[in-house]
């Protein structure tokens, strides 16, 4: 069975081919906006509705192409229906069920971030449930213990800002563009270890569970305002480093406690923050030295893709699953939720 998936959630239209049973993924094509809303230096909803428009039907054509396969030979289409932005989200639904309907296949839509819990598995076929899952996005901070495909428990989750829009906050605070956080992850791998400016660590202000940064990322606006009020020099390195320090600390410091309470051997990671060299680099190191394993995948399947959408609705579409003509997007679609 080949599987077609399609993700539009936000501001990448991806296409991915994946076969089953062996879960092998046979083609990932990403469009990136970046260009388009880079001018604006942050997405801007509308804009990312007309690319989907414009891309979606590329992507599928060039994913095909990749994979030497047409369009006859996918026996299934699965995309995301949430959580996302509804304008972007109605358009993949839109070609998934244009293309189920001109094929008589079947068609699924899958939780964008059941899709970031289970790539892992294109890279790691013999990955086993349960595992402790970390979802660190745009849009999500969340710890899990996935039980299985379509079985997890919420741990913790984002109470203010996600730590994928603390990095692109703060990096736009130190005017690094956009999406700053892979600009500012390269700002701070520059900087190296040492002279970091020290700001406090993200943690909920009553000491309670889940993730908040909007604390850390006021810490390095006013850092910012004292330093150019006193007119001391501004160590945009020192600082990035020092931010990307007090943001990674908690994630890794969580994912492995959580790990070792429920007794998880593996720490899966998901999401466009797993790209981080600091997160990959401390948390390797800090479930190795509690016998436990790190599983991150390559760049290309951290991030928002389609093969990861192919492989989740794929395994779905495998245990019988079928979406429903009249079902819709989901913009705010939980963690749990299928
Ligand atoms: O999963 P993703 O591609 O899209 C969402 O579902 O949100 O994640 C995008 C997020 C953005 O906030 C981006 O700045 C962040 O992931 N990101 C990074 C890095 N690469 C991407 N943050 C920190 N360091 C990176 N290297
Ligand atoms: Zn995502």
């Amino acid at each position: 069975m080949i599987v077609l998936g399609l993700e539009s959630s936000c501001d990448e239209t991806g296409a991915g081919l994946v076969e089953f049973p062996q879960g092998r993924m046979l083609s990932n094509v990403i469009a990136s906006q970046h260009a388009t809303h880079a001018v604006y230096g942050g997405v801007v909803p509308e804009l990312a509705s007309r690319e989907h428009l414009r891309n979606l039907e590329p992507v599928v054509r060039e994913a095909l192409q990749r994979a030497g396969i047409g369009l006859e030979a996918v026996d299934g289409i699965a995309v995301t229906r949430g959580p996302g932005l509804a304008g972007c989200l109605h358009l993949g639904l839109s070609a998934a069920k244009g293309l189920a309907l001109a094929t008589g296949k079947p068609w699924i839509g899958v939780n964008h971030l059941e899709g970031h819990l289970l790539a892992a598995f294109l890279e790691r076929p013999d990955l086993e449930f349960p595992y402790l899952g970390l979802i660190v996005s745009g849009g999500h901070t969340s710890l899990l213990d996935v039980r299985g495909p379509f079985e997890r428990v919420r741990l913790e989750g984002t109470l203010d800002d996600a730590a994928g829009e603390a990095f692109d906050k703060v990096a736009k605070l130190l005017e690094l563009g956009f999406p700053g956080g892979p600009a500012l992850d390269v700002l701070a791998q520059g900087h190296g270890d040492g002279g970091n400016v020290d700001f406090p660590r993200a943690r909920p202000k009553d000491g309670g569970a889940g993730f908040s940064y909007s604390g850390l990322k006021t810490a390095v606006r006013v850092h910012l305002e004292k330093a150019r009020r006193e007119g001391t020099e501004v160590d945009k390195a020192a600082i990035a480093a020092g931010f990307r320090k007090a943001a990674v600390d908690p994630l890794v410091r969580k994912a492995v406690a959580e790990a070792k309470r429920l007794g998880r051997h593996k720490v899966v990671v998901g999401g466009g923050v797993a790209c981080n060299r600091l997160l990959r680099e401390s948390l390797a190191e800090a479930c190795a030295a509690e016998g436990l394993e790190a599983v991150l995948c390559s760049p290309a399947l951290c991030a928002d893709n389609g093969a990861m959408i192919a492989y989740a609705g794929g395994l779905r579409l495998l245990a019988g699953g079928r979406s429903p003509w009249d079902l819709g997007v989901a913009p705010n679609l939980g963690e749990t939720e299928a």
